[in-house]
């Protein structure tokens, strides 16, 4: 059912241009937190393994957006398809807006692994789905060799750095990414929600002030009016 679902999200080529260009987004915010990351490690391994794991980051963005501008330039007309659908078909979320100056090297490996875990499943899913769009099959597909790579060294260096510890911390960035994926459904309920509350008040409030600011225009004469003049006038009014 998710393969028909993926299928149907990227046949439409100005949505797939969108998710691209968004995709190209988060891959480079992704590169920028993990240029930090090597920035603050102290272990020499990490950091040149997250400084290449950031060029990477960066490469992918480039190739998104490069396939997303020229799908864009290839539609004829546009599609009247608004949806990009990311809540279904995600790209990758990286650090996932993780305080990376707050984080471990051990708990900073295992939020990495299980986010380039979920990402390599989902472009998988992508290039199954993508049968017909060689072009951009053959970007995920480059992309996904890499994302295979990054899970499996960030989960090596989790059982190097944290021998003992990488079961839980793994279990534990597994709840944080819960946690995170329950705020961002209950923001968009809360989205949505707002929504239709402002559009309630605008059609049941408004129009009784606007029909009572109406009848107070009615009864005012029209033109100039001549104000009868005033003997003693207060001295600390404007007026
Ligand atoms: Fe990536
Ligand atoms: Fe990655």
């Amino acid at each position: 059912m998710f393969a028909l679902l993926h299928r149907w999200i990227w046949q439409d080529k100005q949505r797939c241009a969108r998710k691209l260009l968004d995709f190209a987004e988060t891959e480079a915010d992704g590169g920028r937190d993990l240029v930090r990351a090597a920035e603050l490690t102290g272990d020499p391994t990490l950091r040149r393994l997250f400084t290449v794991h950031a060029m990477d980051e960066g490469r992918h963005a480039e190739l998104f957006r490069a396939r997303g501008a020229d799908l864009l330039k290839s539609l004829e007309r546009p599609s009247s398809s608004r949806l990009s659908m990311n809540w279904v078909s995600p790209g990758e979320r990286g650090l996932d807006d993780l305080r990376v100056h707050d984080e471990s090297d051990a708990s900073l490996l295992a939020f990495l692994h299980l986010s380039e875990k979920t990402a390599a499943g989902h472009f998988a899913a992508y290039v199954a789905a993508l049968e017909k769009d060689a072009a951009t099959r053959a970007v995920f597909n480059q992309i996904l060799k890499d994302e295979s790579y990054h899970m499996n060294y960030t989960l090596a260096q989790l059982t190097r750095v944290a021998p003992q510890r990488h079961k839980a911390l793994l279990w534990k960035a597994r709840l944080s990414r819960l946690w995170k994926a329950y705020l961002r459904v209950m923001s968009a309920i809360a989205g949505v929600m707002g929504a239709i509350m402002l559009t309630l008040q605008y059609f049941i409030l408004l129009p009784p002030f606007a029909l009572l600011a109406k009848r107070a225009a009615a009864k005012e004469p029209p033109g100039w009016r001549e104000i009868p003049p005033q003997q003693e006038r207060s001295l600390k009014s404007q007026f």
